[in-house]
């Protein structure tokens, strides 16, 4: 689900250290925040958190991560099935630079339709990232 603005206050910091811990990425500003909770008597518990960025008028699914606890349950799939729903409305296409050996990622994203464009250099200047992109008829 969408993130409120309560939810990402109450969890940031755990959200920022499972994107340095899992990808070794900062939370920036400007990130769209979506996750996937269980609800227990002690309030929410996260099991997986993605985001969505607009970089120049170009949506891009950012990081996903799942818990180790909660992976092999496709919550990545279901991540990236929310994250196109709420962009369906607003563009007609995105995109994803991903590590080429991610295999399940990979998988997941040309489950939901990404097309392999080719690669690039990430922004650190050294890893080459490959990139996928997907287009849809806008909503
Ligand atoms: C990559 C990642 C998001 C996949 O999430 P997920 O919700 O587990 O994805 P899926 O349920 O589709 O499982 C993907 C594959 O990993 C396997 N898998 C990985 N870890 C597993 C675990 N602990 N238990 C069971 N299966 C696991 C699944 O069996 C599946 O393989 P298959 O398609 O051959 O059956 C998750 O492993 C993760 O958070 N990794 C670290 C961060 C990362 O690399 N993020 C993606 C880049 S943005």
């Amino acid at each position: 689900m969408l993130l409120s603005k309560e939810q990402i206050n109450r969890h940031t910091p755990e959200m920022a250290d499972l994107y340095r811990t899992h990808l070794e990425e900062e939370l920036v500003p400007g990130l769209i925040h979506f996750g996937v909770f269980d609800q227990t008597l002690a309030g929410e518990v996260i099991k997986a958190i993605a985001a969505i960025k607009n970089y120049g008028g170009q949506w891009f699914l950012w990081g996903c991560v799942v818990k180790p606890d909660y992976r092999g349950q496709e919550l990545q799939k279901q991540l990236v099935n929310e994250r196109l729903e709420y962009l369906k409305s607003r563009t007609d296409n995105a995109r994803v630079y991903i590590e080429p050996w991610n295999s399940a990622s990979i998988a997941n994203l040309q489950a939901a339709g990404f097309e392999y464009q080719g690669q690039t250099i990430h922004e650190d200047g050294e890893t080459i990232m490959s990139v996928y992109r997907l287009e849809w008829k806008r909503d």
